[in-house]
C-alpha cells in the first residue's frame, strides 16, 4: 500500500492512541521538502554521516537526508508511523539503516554514546513525558562537532489557544500539564496525550545548552525552509512566532 494511503488510514484511525490532531497527510508530505531546504539553506553536507530521527513520524524529513547520502537511523513509538515511513523510503527508492520502534520513547535512546553525527528531532519534544531527559539523551548520542535540527511550536498562538493541536479544544493549551493531561484523559477520554507545551525558545536552548548543544535560531531561512507553504509575507512574523527553528552544534 502506497505510503499516502496509509496516511489517510491512520488520520480516520479514531482508536489511535496518538490521536494527534496536529498531523495529517497534507503535514506528512510538506515534511520531505522542509527536510529539503533545510539542508540546502544550512548547507549542511551529510554525505557518509550517521543521521538519527528521534520521532521519524511519517519519515519525509528523514528521506531528504538519505537522497544526500546519509546513513539513516529513525525511531518512533508508533508502529503506524514505522511502517508509514519505511514504505515512504521504499517508493522513493532510498534506503535506511535502521528504522525501528522505540519502546520506551522520549526516555533511554537505544544507541551507544557519541553515536550520531546529525539528529533530527522536530516536532518531536513537547510528546517527551520528560522531556528534559530526552534532551539528555539526544545530547548523549551526539559525537562531539555532531549537528542537530530541532524544531517546536509554542504554546500562546492564539491559532493555538482557540484550538489546540492536540485536542482541539479551546484554552486547554494554557493550562498547567497535570491539569490539562487530566482533563484530556477523563473529560475528552484522549489518551496518551502527555504533551510539553513551550512558551519561550530560551527553555529549549538552555536546556541543550546544558549538555554543551548550542542552538541557534533559524528564522531568517525559514521562508525558503519552508517555501512550500508559500505564505504572504505579512504571516512571517506570525509563522515565526507560532513555531521555534534552531539548528546546534555539539561543543567538540
Ligand atoms: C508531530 S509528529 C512529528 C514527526 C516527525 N518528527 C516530523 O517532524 O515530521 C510527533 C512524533 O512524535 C512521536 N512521539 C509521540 N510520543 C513520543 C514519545 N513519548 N517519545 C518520542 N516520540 C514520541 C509520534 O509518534 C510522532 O512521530
Amino acid at each position: 500500500m502506497k505510503w499516502e494511503k496509509k496516511m489517510d488510514l491512520w488520520e480516520k484511525d479514531k482508536k489511535h492512541p496518538m490521536t494527534h490532531k496536529d498531523v495529517d497527510t497534507s503535514y506528512a508530505i510538506s515534511r520531505l521538502d522542509a527536510g529539503r531546504m533545510f539542508l540546502k539553506h544550512t548547507k549542511s553536507n551529510v554525505k557518509g554521516k550517521k543521521v538519527l530521527d528521534v520521532a521519524v513520524g511519517s519519515g519525509g524529513i528523514l528521506c531528504s537526508f538519505a537522497e544526500k547520502g546519509a546513513f539513516c537511523y529513525g525511531l518512533d513509538v508508533e508502529d503506524y508511523f514505522l511502517e508509514i515511513s519505511k514504505a515512504r523510503f521504499k517508493e522513493l527508492k532510498l534506503k535506511y539503516k535502521k528504522i525501528s520502534k522505540w519502546k520506551g520513547g522520549g526516555y533511554k535512546i537505544p544507541y551507544p554514546d557519541e553515536y550520531f553525527d546529525f539528529i533530527i528531532c522536530t516536532d518531536t519534544l513537547h510528546h517527551a513525558p520528560k522531556w528534559r531527559y530526552f534532551v539528555s539523551e539526544i545530547c548523549r548520542v551526539m559525537k562531539p562537532g555532531a549537528k542537530i535540527f530541532v524544531g517546536e511550536e509554542r504554546r500562546w498562538f492564539p491559532q493555538y489557544i482557540l484550538k489546540s493541536p492536540h485536542d482541539n479544544m479551546p484554552f486547554t493549551i494554557l493550562l498547567p500539564k497535570k491539569l490539562r493531561v487530566w482533563i484530556q484523559k477523563n473529560i475528552l477520554k484522549l489518551p496518551s496525550l502527555d504533551h510539553y507545551m513551550f512558551s519561550f525558545s530560551f527553555e529549549i536552548k538552555n536546556a541543550f545548552k546544558k549538555y554543551g548543544v548550542e542552538l541557534k535560531d533559524i528564522d531568517h531561512m525559514k521562508r525558503e525552509v519552508f517555501e512550500r507553504n508559500k505564505y504572504p509575507e505579512i504571516i512571517w512574523p506570525v509563522y515565526n512566532l507560532m513555531f521555534m527553528h534552531f539548528i546546534g552544534t555539539k561543543q567538540k
